[in-house]
């Protein structure tokens, strides 16, 4: 298994260039299922779950006619198999994303469920609830759900919590069904209204995308998907969190600047000078970074995939912060590693408090998931020392060629196999 090394220390400066967003990709990927024709999306990430859902999608019957350097065109004409397997779900939980347009598509689905990971149960029940609410008789066996649905009718639904994937998964099923489907309680997140948008522009009619209610008017059917991702804010944040724990000075580029308001703010209030263009961001890290405390929350709050990355922040502050995680139930995994790398981090529950010290030391550390390994790999740039970061397949899930890209701004960064 690789991993990464890296001698902290080092300010970074330079440009970095933002890469597509990984959860506008995947959504998208499992859109083109719904139309049996031939779409066209670039800007894609080449991030390892890019590549699992290109696979998914495959073993479902579409031909893949190309698949390189951020683009894709995906031939759904023959999908003729409505099974998607646990060695493929189990490694990206975003594959449930085929279930409602597979419903749509073949009338049946037979989708591994996703089980739980690492940050928590991660139960699919708010997905299952709107495509029962819609016709679809849905049964769970042998660690599979069993769909069937001769064909799915518009229904009234209100999600029992925001839940990102469930809002996207049904407002896929909607498209195709018979008569109108209201969602209430939906998610914001701006990959909701990019997935809204680029159906709309494929013939679907959802309004309301990017507020709390979503109505879709049915269609018979949607031409096929064409568009270009749009940048990964997460990234884009994860990058500004750089350049505020090294004391560097970093120009975002190809970034979305609204989509970071929350983080834009909150890095300020550490004492950070953050400089917003067009499409890029300039973040200068000062000292001392000043404690700041969060709360996560759903869109436009402040995002649970980048908690990780400011406790690192956190961590070198000088005084005391509280990072509440109100979306999942387990997502502090990164506070022990942390924590072996001399910050002082206390976790109760769903808070952490975090005891700025004066420096880290660099450690061997173990990454658990896909954003606590991005808060190690910040957390090496600004120790002393070595750190060695294990389990590195974690980070190629969702951050393209992240080394290369640190290495440019100045970091001592290798993988090692
Ligand atoms: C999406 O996951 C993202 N993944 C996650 O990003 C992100 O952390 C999460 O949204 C929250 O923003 C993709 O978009 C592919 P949820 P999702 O359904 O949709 C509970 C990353 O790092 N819930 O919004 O799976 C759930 O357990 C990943 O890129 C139910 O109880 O998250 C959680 O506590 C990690 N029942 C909360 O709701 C359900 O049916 C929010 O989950 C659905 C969700």
């Amino acid at each position: 298994m690789d991993k990464i090394v890296i001698q902290g220390g080092k300010p970074l400066h330079g440009q970095v260039d933002i890469s597509g967003a990984k959860n506008a990709a995947l959504p998208v990927m499992a859109a083109t299922l719904l139309s049996a024709g031939r779409s066209r999306i670039t800007g894609l990430p080449q991030v390892r779950d890019v590549d699992t859902m290109a696979r998914l999608v495959e073993e479902l019957g579409v031909k893949v006619i190309a698949f390189q350097d951020g683009e894709a065109v995906l031939d759904a004409a023959t999908v003729n198999n409505h099974v998607a397997p646990y060695h493929l779900v189990s490694t990206m939980r975003a594959s449930c994303l085929t279930l409602g347009p597979l419903l749509c598509r073949l009338g049946r689905a037979r989708v591994s469920l996703p089980g739980g990971c690492a940050i928590g149960a991660r139960p699919i029940d708010q997905h299952i609830k709107g495509l029962v609410a819609m016709g679809a008789d849905i049964k769970i066996e042998n660690g599979y759900i069993i769909g069937q649905a001769s064909k799915l009718k518009g229904a009234h639904i209100y999600f029992d919590m925001v839940t990102v994937t469930g809002t996207m998964n049904i407002m896929m099923a909607a498209v195709l069904a018979e008569g109108e489907t209201i969602l209430e309680n939906v998610a914001k997140e701006p990959e909701v209204a990019f997935l809204a948008d680029t159906l709309n522009q494929s013939g679907a009619r959802i309004k309301g995308a990017g507020t709390d209610t979503i109505v879709v008017q049915g269609v018979a059917a949607i031409d096929p998907i064409k568009c270009h991702i749009f940048p990964d804010r997460i990234e884009t944040a994860t990058y500004m969190i750089a350049a505020a724990i090294t004391q560097g000075d970093i120009e975002i580029r190809n970034c979305v600047p609204a989509h970071v308001e929350s983080i834009s703010l909150k890095l300020i209030e550490s004492g950070a000078e953050v400089e917003e263009g067009e499409t890029s961001i300039k973040v200068r890290g000062r000292h001392p970074v000043l404690p700041v405390s969060v709360k996560t929350q759903t869109y436009p709050g402040f995002p649970t995939d980048v908690q990780a990355q400011l406790m690192a922040l956190m961590c070198i502050s000088g005084g005391k912060s509280v990072i509440v995680e109100n979306i999942f139930e387990n997502r502090f995994m990164h506070a022990s590693e942390l924590n072996r790398m001399g910050a002082d981090i206390q976790v109760e529950g769903r808070t952490a408090i975090v005891a700025g010290v004066n420096k880290l030391s660099g450690a061997p550390v173990m990454a658990t998931d896909l954003r606590a390994s991005a808060s190690l790999v910040l957390a090496g740039l600004v120790a002393d020392g070595e750190t060695t970061i294990s389990r590195v397949y974690h980070i190629d899930r969702g951050y393209q060629n992240m080394e290369e890209k640190l290495s440019k701004l100045g970091a001592s960064i290798r993988r090692v196999k």
